[in-house]
């Protein structure tokens, strides 16, 4: 399949997980992507595998949560390409986990929010000033089922994530007569790099929440990532899809 030949996708969080496992997918179907990652040292790594594959990459040291990195890296992506057809936002935190808001410090709660929802709106309205000009675009922000459900023990990431699905219902609708369309993912457990930073007891919590009792794989959110922000899908916008092996139930 070829489905993202001659298309542009911007990737934050590209360098690895989930960024780079969608990355790797619409570059296998033809797409050029530009990695944004605030890790210098994976973000090469990542971009030279894909080099050596044959795949149309660039690599962007950005931080999502630096307005100014997030305008000029858009600006550089556009001038180098001519035009954004995709932004997959998978840049993001996990935060202080098994801890109640009593004991959770303010500062990291500050810094969770800076990377994970005013990460999420500043790509997102970045994307939006490029697609506009062609009147074509599809968005991606990763959220959570935490997003939807709120996982005790880790408020930052619950309550962030749930700002992003604000953020996904409120600016569809506010595209939804152009050609833009801005849908959300609220992935359950996925295995990444992520999840060894996570408390066992916190992993535990929530795996025994997923009814198929597995985690996901990045494969998996790479398929269904990629059909959403691929050109069939052109009806949907403003909604959140599931990927939690039956522990979301809306
Ligand atoms: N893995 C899971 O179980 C899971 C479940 C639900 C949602 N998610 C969400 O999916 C997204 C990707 O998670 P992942 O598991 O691939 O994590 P990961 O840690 O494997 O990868 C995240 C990437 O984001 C980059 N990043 C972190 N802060 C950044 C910043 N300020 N600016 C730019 N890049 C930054 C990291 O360097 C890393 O390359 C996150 O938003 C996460 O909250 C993950």
């Amino acid at each position: 399949m070829n489905r993202f030949e001659d298309q542009v996708a911007v990737i934050s969080g590209g360098a690895d997980g989930l960024g780079k496992g969608i990355a790797e997918r619409i570059a296998l179907e033809g797409g050029r992507v530009a990695l944004f990652d605030v890790n210098p040292h994976t973000l090469d790594q990542t971009v030279n595998e894909f080099k050596n594959r044959g795949f149309k990459a660039t690599a962007y040291v950005v931080d999502v949560s630096s307005e100014e990195m997030v305008s000029q890296s858009f600006q550089q992506v556009e001038a180098s390409y001519g035009k954004i057809d995709i932004m997959v936002n998978a840049a993001g935190i996990v935060g202080p986990t098994n801890i109640k808001i009593t004991e959770y410090p303010t500062d990291a709660f500050d810094k969770i929010y800076s990377i994970n929802l005013r990460g999420s709106f500043l790509m997102t309205k970045y994307a939006i000033k490029a697609m506009e000009k062609a009147n074509y675009g599809r968005i991606l922000l990763i959220a959570s089922i935490a997003g939807k459900e709120g996982n005790p023990g880790m408020v930052g990431y619950s309550a962030t994530k749930s700002g992003v699905i604000g953020l996904v219902k409120g600016i569809g609708k506010e595209y939804a007569e152009t050609g833009i369309t801005l849908n959300g993912l609220a992935p359950a457990v996925i295995k990444t790099a992520m999840n060894e930073k996570t408390s066992p007891e916190q992993l535990a919590y929530m795996t025994a929440k997923i009814p198929m009792k597995r985690l996901g794989t990045v494969e998996e959110v790479a398929a269904i990532s990629t059909w959403i922000v691929s050109k069939e899908c052109s009806f949907s916008t403003g909604f959140v899809f599931d990927i939690s092996g039956g522990r979301a139930t809306y």
